[in-house]
């Protein structure tokens, strides 16, 4: 059974855990005002809030619902348009600021927005007009232009910035950006937390699929995850920690793009996590894709993948199912901490280096059933440098035709440690191990024929294909012209 709040109301339901939430609160909950688009993450029609009580507060994130399982509310707070109209009938400022700077004509986006800049309403800690837009980076309108929604935000903008204290529940509620009963949340969902926690074992699990965020699985086998038994990582916390461990920074595999944004760890050692993390989709999407479902869907262009690939990651990975009878909870998400001694994974871990994790298209050096569980790398010293190009068909909201990240150790202008991937050339995300190697002990700035022989030896190590996103040979000129373009933003002043 999955317990979660659905705006104001306790749910305790026995409906698949596959199915996803846009169905459930549109056919089983009849809340009609979240909207059915695309299905496949792209226009935010769909969009709600995601509450997760941490830290003695609840943090709101969009996600899109359409790719959202079922299973990924438990323990939640789900907010959809209804959850945020006032019931006296009048409208929020986030609504009155689209009315009143003509920000909606048909509608069918509308609720999308709304929902979106809610939330950034109860999330900003630092409200500009800049983050106030990049929050609606993931809803599309197809009839009214941007400008009247940018206006209608930069109102928001002038309301949150009235006080100092404008990211604080207390003030939405006081302004009415969200109802007054937004305040007993936090004490609701830690009663449902905790009461679950004593649900016992029902069955053993033979077969599953492991899902995460959803936003690969529910593009690719959206009928199929429907009905299938599914094991939950994403409500695992204690698996999205990210942290520096005697010399190296672990990742917990159900870390999404938005913790690496928001990680001060990560900010500290990459100067432009921001500038590259953003090319990777929109905000919503980032509030769900964890770093495990892009190892794992092992596509050729995943952009974590290249950016771990090139930090010489190691990745983590566990059999902790086996035959063994696992509780319900374990099934349907959270941690597996709260579990007793007796059901506690046996703790099979082994360790596989990044590079050697892609054995084919799509064929991984990992069973079906061992779940990735952290991610980590060295911590990079004063010495090192790292950079991630991607070139899209669009700059934003668009997967790669081709990406690279390169990560260098300099000292004295030596290169005294190189790691270069290459994305969009090849089967699998390949780590360039020749053209890495080339790279050592040599002086940058490199003559002519040092750099002729590095273009030779990488345009050895790829082989791309004609595809939708371009063919072989611009894709190959591409990767070349990244390699370069490296070297530029690395060293900006040779
Ligand atoms: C609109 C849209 C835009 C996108 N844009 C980009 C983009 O710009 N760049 C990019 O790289 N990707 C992009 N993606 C793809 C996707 O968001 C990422 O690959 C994401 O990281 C997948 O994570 P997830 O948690 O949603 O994976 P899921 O869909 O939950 O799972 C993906 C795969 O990983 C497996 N898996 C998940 N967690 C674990 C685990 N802990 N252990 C073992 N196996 C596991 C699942 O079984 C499945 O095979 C986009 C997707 C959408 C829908
Ligand atoms: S319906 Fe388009 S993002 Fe969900
Ligand atoms: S108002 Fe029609 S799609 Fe945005």
């Amino acid at each position: 059974m999955l317990s979660f709040i659905l705006n104001n109301d306790t749910i305790h339901t026995d409906m698949p855990p596959g199915m996803t939430l846009l169905d459930f609160v549109r056919y089983h909950k009849h809340l009609t005002g979240t909207k059915i688009g695309c299905r496949e993450g792209d226009c935010g029609a769909c969009t709600i809030l995601v509450g997760d009580h941490c830290d003695d507060k609840v943090n709101y994130r969009s996600m899109t619902s359409c790719l959202m399982p079922l299973s990924n509310a438990d323990g939640k707070h789900i907010v959809t348009i209804e959850g945020i109209n006032p019931s006296s009938g009048q409208l929020t400022p986030v609504q009155q600021a689209m009315v009143e700077e003509n920000g909606t004509q048909c509608g069918f986006c509308t609720v999308g927005f709304v929902v979106s800049l809610t939330g950034f309403c109860l999330n900003n800690n630092n409200p500009s007009q800049e983050a106030a837009i990049a929050s609606i980076d993931g809803n599309i309108c197809r009839c009214t232009g941007y400008k009247s929604i940018e206006r209608a935000s930069a109102r928001l903008i002038n309301l949150l910035n009235t006080n100092q204290n404008s990211a604080s529940l207390a003030f939405a509620i006081e302004h009415k950006i969200v109802p007054s009963w937004f305040a007993d949340i936090k004490d609701r969902l830690a009663e449902i937390n905790a009461s679950t926690s004593e649900r016992k074992s029902i069955e053993p699990i033979k077969k599953y699929t492991i899902v995460s965020g959803g936003t690969d699985l529910y593009v690719q086998r959206p009928e199929d995850m429907v009905h299938s038994v599914t094991l939950n990582m994403f409500n695992r916390n204690s698996l999205k920690e990210i942290i520096e461990v005697d010399g190296r920074i672990e990742i917990g595999a159900e870390a999404t793009v938005t913790d690496m944004l928001e990680s001060p760890v990560m900010n500290e050692i990459f100067p432009h996590l921001k500038k590259h993390l953003k090319l990777l989709s929109s905000t919503p999407i980032r509030n769900m894709a964890t770093i495990a479902g892009n190892l794992v869907n092992a596509s050729p262009i995943g952009d974590m993948t290249i950016w771990f690939l090139a930090l010489d990651a190691t990745v983590v990975v566990r059999n902790e199912i086996q035959d063994a009878e696992l509780p319900l909870r374990v099934r349907t998400g959270r941690d597996l901490s709260v579990l007793s001694k007796a059901t506690q994974p046996s703790g099979n871990s082994r360790e596989i280096q990044l590079r050697d994790f892609y054995e084919g298209y799509k064929k991984l050096a990992k069973s079906a059933d061992e779940i990735v569980e952290k991610i980590y790398f060295k911590k990079p010293d004063h010495c090192c440098r790292f950079n991630f190009e991607k070139v899209s068909k669009r700059t934003f909201l668009d997967i790669a035709t081709v990406n690279t990240a390169m990560f260098l150790r300099v000292e004295d202008e030596l290169i005294v440690e190189a790691h270069i991937s290459a994305g969009g050339v090849g089967p699998i995300p390949l780590y360039l191990k020749n053209t890495s190697s080339c790279l050592l002990f040599k002086l940058f700035p490199f003559d002519e024929e040092t750099m002729r022989e590095l273009i030779f030896i990488l345009e050895s190590e790829i082989s791309p294909i004609s595809d939708v996103r371009g063919s072989a040979d611009y894709k190959r000129l591409l990767m070349k012209q990244l390699f370069l373009a490296h070297f530029t933003e690395l060293f900006p002043a040779s």
